[in-house]
């Protein structure tokens, strides 16, 4: 008698039984990990420096914030003079894995940090009003939020903030990290010191019976298969989602044979290869942390302007950081790990949120840039 063949898992059913996670397919380099993708698609890292008004150079540069699944929610009005209006893109939310949109804030948090740091190199402070017509609901991103005012104060209103240099260089490293080499013992303070200027709480955990039990909840993964670009041509037109650029699924895709939207099937061959591909993801030093008290649309932005000047502090030292966030979502299938990973680093649920989980370490390949959106698809006409 042949076997029965396994039934597909419905997408939610896969994510709740590997504790959260999902697809990606045989032989798939991820961006920033993979070398060879379109120079256009990556020119962004190399042109910024070069905008010559103020405001088109902040943009240029928080335009190369870390944000999830690199969706770059981002859109920037210019119509008031001295002042960029952030506008979070409607077309770009993650529905699936942020329900509520609150790792898109934390990816508008960090694209307000850059320009802020960018408007120093030119001498220029930035006064921050979040939310100029209130905060969103919290379970809602309604399309066209204004998130936040970034209004230039005069000449000479600011000294160069150091971490400037450190924007073109910081790219989220996705490969295997070195699993000898500790952290500098003075950085978890840094850290920590730096989320207390942004209201939260930031920390390391190094020590081997936290490691196994962040591991072990962070082992299941999702990215959104609907969001793989599949090819130079993909990558270069959309610019954003997940890079995939591999000869095979790249060959398997032109002649139908690769579906980016299949669901590993348990015991599957497929299903194999993506735990087989998790296991670089278990290497590193430790978990940087991230967390505040209550989860408000302005800590949601305020972590994200934490944790990029955290990750721009770990590029300065050579130290590399890649974000587990599958644990952190809010959807229903997910409230296990969810508890698990906030009582694992001592937080209550119930009152603290963690925004970021980040495994952290010494890549051992270095890492690349990711594709950008150019300048203009962001500006508001
Ligand atoms: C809120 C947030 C959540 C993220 N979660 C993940 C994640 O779960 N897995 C992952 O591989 N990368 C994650 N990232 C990193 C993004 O994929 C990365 O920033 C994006 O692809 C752009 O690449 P870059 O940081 O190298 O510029 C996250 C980033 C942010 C800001």
């Amino acid at each position: 008698m042949s076997p029965t063949p396994p039934t597909p898992l419905p997408r939610r059913q896969f994510i709740r039984l590997l504790g959260g996670g999902a697809v990606l397919a045989a032989g798939v380099p991820l961006a920033g990990c993979a070398g060879g993708l379109p120079d256009a698609a990556v020119a962004a890292w190399s042109s910024a420096g070069a905008e010559t008004d103020t405001r088109r150079f902040m943009l240029a540069h928080a335009l190369l914030a870390p944000n999830p699944h690199n969706r770059q929610p981002w859109l920037a009005d210019l119509s008031v003079p001295e002042r960029i209006t952030l506008i979070c893109d409607g077309e770009r939310l993650l529905p699936e894995t942020d329900p509520f949109g609150r790792q898109i804030l934390v990816g508008c948090g960090a694209f307000v940090e850059l320009a802020v740091i960018a408007a120093s190199q030119r001498g220029r402070a930035v006064s921050v009003t979040a939310f100029p017509d209130g905060a969103p609901s919290p379970t809602a991103m309604p399309r066209g939020t204004r998130v936040a005012t970034l209004q230039l104060g005069p000449e000479g209103s600011a000294a160069a903030d150091p971490l400037f240099a450190q924007i073109p260089r910081r790219h989220t490293a996705k490969s295997a990290y070195d699993p000898q080499r500790p952290l500098p013992a003075d950085l978890p303070a840094t850290w920590a010191a730096t989320a207390a200027r942004h209201g939260l709480r930031a920390g390391v955990a190094a020590d081997p019976e936290r490691l196994a039990a962040l591991r072990r909840i962070t082992r299941a993964w999702l990215e959104s298969a609907r969001l793989m670009r599949i090819g130079p041509k993909a990558i270069e037109t959309h610019r954003d989602g997940i890079s995939i650029n591999g000869a095979m699924p790249r060959a398997l895709h032109a002649v139908g044979l690769f579906n980016p939207m299949e669901v590993p099937q348990r015991g599957s061959s497929l299903f194999k290869t993506v735990m087989d591909r998790w296991v670089p993801f278990e290497t590193g030093a430790g978990y940087l942390w991230l967390a505040s008290t209550g989860n408000d649309r302005r800590s949601q932005l305020d972590a994200g302007r934490a944790y990029v000047r955290l990750h721009l502090q770990a590029t300065a030292l050579g130290i590399d950081l890649h974000p587990v966030s599958q644990a952190l979502q809010e959807f229903p299938e997910m409230r296990g790990p969810y508890d698990a990973v906030h009582r694992t680093l001592g937080l209550d649920p119930a009152t603290q949120t963690l925004q970021m989980l980040a495994r952290t370490g010494y890549a051992l390949t270095p890492s690349k840039p990711s594709p950008r959106r150019g300048l203009g698809s962001l500006l508001q006409a």
